[in-house]
């Protein structure tokens, strides 16, 4: 039996903490899908093989949490081939015995429309680009976090395959206003309601 619990929603609106909690409270598996992402644009050369060809040395690289692989990560992410030499490794994840949980952009629609979960978490453009700027210790200032952050927003909305949407059936939770704690404890009650 697997349990799938699909995590969408916007560059740095918490998705990350959150899936790592509920990993660590259910012991499910987590997959940080926009890591295959990063990854593939970091590869340098052609990004439709890198994509087909990606490794867990790849995967391990430093370096990929930075802003720079996030940008890169966006601008390969809009190539349809890339995108399709990714999905059977994301689905065949989700098939885990025991349960897992997937955050990125189209787990809900596209990778996982059958999850048992889904959740689409977001935070104000504002609020997402302060948090990144303070959490990660990145060169540059606020205002150009903040223009990132919507520079991101407006590829990963605005691309034609498989853009950034919640699905119909999606639960949203909009933590602008949460602590971190607070949007964990709401993320983990939806999903106990459910198991
Ligand atoms: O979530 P993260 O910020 O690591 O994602 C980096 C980029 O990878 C996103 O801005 C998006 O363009 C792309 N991505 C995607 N689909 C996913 C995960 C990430 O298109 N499932």
């Amino acid at each position: 039996m697997s349990f799938t619990v699909a995590i969408d929603g916007p560059a740095a609106a918490g998705k990350g903490t959150i899936s790592r909690a509920i990993a660590r409270e259910f012991g499910f598996a987590h997959l940080d899908t926009g890591l295959l992402y990063r990854a593939v644009g970091m590869k340098g050369g052609d990004p439709i093989i890198a994509a087909r060809n990606l490794s867990s040395d790849d995967l391990a690289r430093d370096g990929l949490r930075s802003l720079a692989a996030g940008e890169a990560a966006s601008r390969v992410a809009v190539l349809p081939e890339v995108r399709a030499a990714l999905v059977a490794f994301q689905r065949d994840f989700a098939q885990r015995a025991g349960g897992a949980v997937l955050d990125g952009r189209d787990i809900g629609t596209i990778i996982c429309p059958e999850a048992e979960v889904k959740l689409f978490v977001t935070a104000s453009a504002e609020t997402r680009a302060r948090r990144r700027w303070l959490e990660a210790g990145e060169q540059g200032g606020y205002e150009e976090v903040l223009a990132q952050v919507r520079a991101r927003d407006a590829r990963d909305i605005g691309r034609a395959d498989a853009p950034l949407l919640a699905a119909p059936d999606a639960i949203l939770l909009d933590t602008t206003e949460m602590t971190v704690a607070q949007a964990i404890e709401a993320a983990k009650e939806v999903i106990a309601e459910r198991l």
